[in-house]
């Protein structure tokens, strides 16, 4: 196995706290992989806003819905994947339009986040079938 081959799976309940426990996790595991203190910081709002969304919108608050964060890394990409099993999203396009959001007093900002600290955002989500984003972003060279 390649030196810097690597794979963590989190499973939690759609609770606060637990952002702060995946925020954490990211940090340490992107932290062995050359990333620098503000590339950390990066990864980690990214991580945050995939997280919150999940329990704000994806299970609207319920929290004994379960919200599962992989962490990967593989040929010196950094592969973070948050998956949860909740309303889904009917229009992916206009959700991730900078400042729309489904609830009044939000901003619309977390898609903005993830695109923008991450090298490549993608979202897979249907109504009723749940959300999965997978993003990446290339490790620095060591
Ligand atoms: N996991 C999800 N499940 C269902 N809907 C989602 C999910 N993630 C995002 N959305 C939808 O996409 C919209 C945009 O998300 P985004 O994170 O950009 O903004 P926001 O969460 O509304 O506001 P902010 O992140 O700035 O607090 C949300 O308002 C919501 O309608
Ligand atoms: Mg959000």
């Amino acid at each position: 196995m390649d030196k810097q081959e690597n794979y963590v799976k989190l499973e939690f309940y759609a609770k606060d706290q637990n952002v702060a426990i995946a925020r954490l996790a990211a940090a340490a595991f992107s932290g062995e992989l050359g990333f620098s203190l503000s590339d950390i910081e990066e990864i980690k709002v990214a991580v945050s806003e995939g997280v919150s969304n999940a329990i704000i919108h994806g299970y609207g608050g319920d929290e004994s819905r379960l919200v599962e964060v992989t962490l990967a890394v593989e040929k010196n990409l950094f592969k973070l994947e948050i998956k949860d099993d909740g309303v889904g999203i009917a229009d992916i396009k206009k959700a991730m339009e900078p400042t729309y959001s489904s609830v009044a007093e939000r901003m619309g900002l977390g898609f903005v986040f993830m695109e923008s600290f991450m090298d490549t955002l993608n979202v897979h989500s249907s109504p009723n079938c749940g959300t999965v984003l997978l993003m990446t972003r290339r490790c620095p060279h060591s």
